[in-house]
């Protein structure tokens, strides 16, 4: 397939367009220079609608990562701008240009937990795609419109829309290593991510589902997260302790299990993670 990996040269794209290069022609669009394989790359800026139509044409797909990947470090409108009007542009220029599929990064953060300024808890664990999304911050209401749009897209032009929401992706590279032992140490703190993470070599196993996917679907969300919880006490614990208001809890939920549900993911994109905490933590 001829693909388009829009934010290629970032933390997770870089992973993406090597693993996508593999039986794929993959282009890359971002504001930076990528790394690695890949067949050309298109410096621009997704905010520019004509840019984007006169890029986005004759894919199979475009993998849509470009984006802020957290409301910390930049102010909340360029936030929301960048990651909602990006959105827009891309599913505008491929709708213009005939594209029949798109895969959206979207995030676990379309739930609201992890940069929310009042307290929040699960309404039922584990959380699954029919929990409500609930987000109080920038990042997590782009995320939440951004999947708005793709629903929008696909009604209108039959464009088919899959959108993955990784929760935090943890990545093999030393000096992060040493921030998530760290966060182990300090998982009391970490309450508001439901210490759920994804080793980004399972991110970039569903965008490869995604992308080649045949009998999706045309719009869907999947919650990509690894099997376990980072903290390697038993989620029910964490529960009582950190979210004693949920009281809902699925009969089968055991030992370590991730609060938030990847079943949806296993079952129909037949994601299957291979990673865990020890694989990246020695
Ligand atoms: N890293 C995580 O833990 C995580 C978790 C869930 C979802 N996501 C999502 O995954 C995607 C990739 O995240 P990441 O961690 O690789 O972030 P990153 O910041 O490393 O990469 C984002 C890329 O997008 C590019 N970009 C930013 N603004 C742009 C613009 N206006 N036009 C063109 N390119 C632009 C950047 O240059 C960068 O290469 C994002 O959509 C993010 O929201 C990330």
């Amino acid at each position: 397939m001829k693909l388009l990996v829009t934010g290629g040269s970032g933390l997770v794209g870089r992973y993406v367009v090597e693993d996508l290069s593999q039986g794929h022609t993959v282009e890359v669009l971002d504001l930076k220079n990528p790394r690695g394989s890949y067949n050309l790359f298109h410096r621009a800026n997704i905010l520019s609608l004509s840019s984007l139509i006169k890029i986005i044409k004759d894919y199979d797909a475009v993998v849509h990562l470009a984006g802020i990947p957290h409301p910390l470090n930049e102010p909340p409108e360029k936030v929301f701008q960048v990651n909602t009007v990006g959105t827009f542009n891309v599913l505008e220029a491929c709708a213009l240009n005939n594209i029949p599929k798109v895969v959206f990064m979207s995030s676990e953060s379309t739930l609201g937990f992890s940069f929310s300024i009042t307290r929040m808890w699960p309404e039922y664990a584990p959380i699954d795609e029919n929990h409500p999304l609930r987000p109080q911050d920038p990042y997590g209401l782009s995320k939440v419109s951004s999947e708005l749009l793709c629903a929008a897209y696909t009604r209108t032009y039959g464009i088919q829309t899959i959108c993955l929401r990784p929760p935090w992706v943890w990545v093999p590279d030393k000096k992060e290593v040493e921030t998530y032992r760290q966060l182990i140490q300090e998982y009391p703190k970490w309450s508001k991510n439901l210490w759920a993470y994804v080793h980004v070599q399972d991110v970039v196993q569903a965008v490869r589902l995604a992308v080649e996917a045949t009998e999706l679907s045309f719009h869907d969300s999947f919650y990509i997260s690894a099997d376990d919880n980072w903290t390697g006490r038993e989620s029910r614990e964490l529960l009582k302790e950190f979210y004693p208001e949920t009281t809902k809890v699925d009969q089968g939920f055991s030992g370590t299990s991730s609060l938030i549900s990847n079943a949806k993911a296993k079952e129909t994109l037949k994601f299957s993670p291979k990673f865990a905490v020890k694989d990246i933590i020695p």
